[in-house]
């Protein structure tokens, strides 16, 4: 069901995306991280807000784990819910984007029709997709929250990267190898400085 098969018309606003942005002094869009539990998304999300903060940008930071708490919090992890997952976030990106923010979307998000379709709703010039890549093994090792540990004993079924497919994307924006040939992390802020020199050009 969508709202042309309803009776429900489309509402304008009377301020005008343009106008916000001018009044930002930015452009919106969103910067969409994916990669498997452990990959550092959040991590450098978080780094780039901070950075974008004190460049005086707007933004706002969506969370897998936080956005389940709330709004998505009648969601578990089969393909479906993780497909509705990724829509309603790409839903509420699309109307920080419309109002002149950057949103910072940080989801396992594995399946790369899910996260064509928040593409193809955003728009190509407003969705920058960030690939966190890393070997399974890496995350594994680090294992921060102990859940690969928890889905090895088959605790948890249906666990990314281990019973559950990652679709690494094709032709994402920006690849940030998020570990060094001798298996050592990268750092956060390099990762993030990766994506404010994409910004800027
Ligand atoms: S998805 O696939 O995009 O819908 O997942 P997302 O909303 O980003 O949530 C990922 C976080 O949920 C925790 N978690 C799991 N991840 C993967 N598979 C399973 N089965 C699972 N169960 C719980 C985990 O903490 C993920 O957080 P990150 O930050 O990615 O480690």
């Amino acid at each position: 069901v969508c709202g042309k098969d309803q009776h429900i018309t489309w509402q304008e606003g009377a301020v005008r995306r343009e106008a916000k942005e001018r009044a930002l002094q930015q452009r919106g869009c969103v910067i969409w991280f994916t990669g498997l539990s452990g990959s550092g998304k959040s991590t450098v999300a978080c780094t780039l807000e901070h950075a974008l903060f004190n460049r005086g940008v707007l933004t706002t930071l969506l969370d897998g784990d936080n956005i389940r708490h709330g709004l998505n919090c009648n969601l578990g992890f089969c393909e479906e819910d993780r497909a509705e997952n990724i829509r309603r976030v790409g839903e509420v990106t699309k109307l920080f984007v419309d109002s002149g923010l950057i949103a910072l979307a940080s989801f396992i998000s594995p399946y790369s029709r899910d996260r064509d379709n928040v593409r193809a709703r955003l728009g190509p010039r407003d969705f920058i997709e960030v690939y966190l890549k890393i070997p399974l093994e890496m995350c594994e090792a680090r294992d921060a929250k102990g859940l690969y540990k928890l889905a090895r004993a088959g605790k948890i079924k249906g666990f990314t990267g281990i019973d559950d497919p990652y679709e690494a994307p094709e032709n994402p924006e920006i690849t940030l190898e998020a570990c060094s040939a001798d298996g050592r992390p990268q750092c956060p802020e390099s990762m993030a400085r990766t994506i404010l020199t994409y910004l800027e050009s």
